[in-house]
């Protein structure tokens, strides 16, 4: 695929994965639209994007999903239509189901799922009047089993497979392509910014995320499934083969997972 011009609309673009994405797509032309909550961090990308005269920075705050559309409408007006949208921005939590308070289930369920639900909503109609269109989602090898400490955050990623594998299959004929994306461990702030039991950023790093893969080999990764049309991909180190032994052995799975607190 060739990336120059596309209009690519990218979340959670003020760190990690996807300000990796950010770089590698602004080096092929791409005409992005990032957001984030934190303006001058999208301000410092956008600076070094290899375009920057073609990076639009559009705050937004996922959580306040309903906000959505009006932010989407100004924007999908001036760049008519989106080629490839990127779901990526997303929270998570560290924190067990017997302490947290609902605020860490609700806050998962809106910033992780209901915020990329929203956007989706926005720019699909226009992916369906030009009968094309890219949606990449950000789920997690917890999007497909449940981990320790990560109760709502799993749910919030396994909801996201529910919505657009079914986005996917309603939306095939209108030549509208989607991928979930399932990493493991990343080398990224997902930990640090991580919520605890009351809601409160723990600012703390795991050793998963420390020794974690580069963003930056992910994001290349990324853009190769976009372009082979892949249906889901993975990356990370051995716990990615999480995904298989859960599958294919639940019981000796449920063994080694329940040692992960
Ligand atoms: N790193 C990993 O090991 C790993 C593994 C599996 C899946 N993931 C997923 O990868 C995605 C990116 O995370 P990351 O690892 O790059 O972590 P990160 O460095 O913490 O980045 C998270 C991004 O999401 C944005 N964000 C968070 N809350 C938001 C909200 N309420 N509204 C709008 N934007 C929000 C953040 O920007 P602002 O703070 O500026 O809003 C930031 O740009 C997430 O969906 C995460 O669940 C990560």
């Amino acid at each position: 695929m060739d990336f120059n011009n596309k209009r690519i609309w990218i979340t959670g673009a003020s760190s990690g994965i996807g300000e990796a994405l950010c770089y590698e797509l602004s080096a092929f032309g791409a005409f992005l639209i990032i957001s984030s909550r934190r303006e001058n961090e999208l301000e410092r990308v956008r600076k070094n994007c290899q375009n920057p005269e073609k990076v639009k920075i559009v705050p937004l705050d996922l959580e306040n999903y309903r906000s959505i559309a009006d932010i989407a409408k100004p924007v999908l007006e001036e760049v008519k239509n989106i080629d490839i949208l990127i779901n990526n921005g997303g929270a998570s939590q560290r924190a067990l189901v017997v302490d947290e308070d609902l605020t860490v289930v609700e806050k998962m369920i809106n910033i992780n799922f209901m915020g990329a639900v929203a956007l989706t909503k926005a720019v699909l109609p226009g992916m369906i009047a030009q009968k094309s269109g890219h949606i990449v989602c950000m789920s997690s090898l917890a999007g497909k089993f449940g981990i320790p400490l990560r109760s709502g955050y799993a749910a919030a990623k396994h909801a996201l497979h529910g919505f657009f594998e079914t986005l996917r299959a309603e939306n095939y004929d209108n030549g509208i392509r989607v991928m979930m994306v399932c990493p493991g461990y990343i080398n990224t702030n997902v930990a640090i910014n991580a919520l605890d039991a009351n809601a409160n950023k723990r600012n703390q790093n795991d050793e998963g995320q420390e020794k974690g893969l580069d963003p930056k080999v992910l994001a290349k990764k990324i853009i190769k499934g976009i372009e082979k049309e892949k249906l889901e991909i993975t990356a990370g180190g051995g716990e990615t083969n999480g995904i298989w032994v859960s599958r294919f052995f639940p019981g000796l799975f449920a063994k080694i997972i329940r040692k992960k607190k």
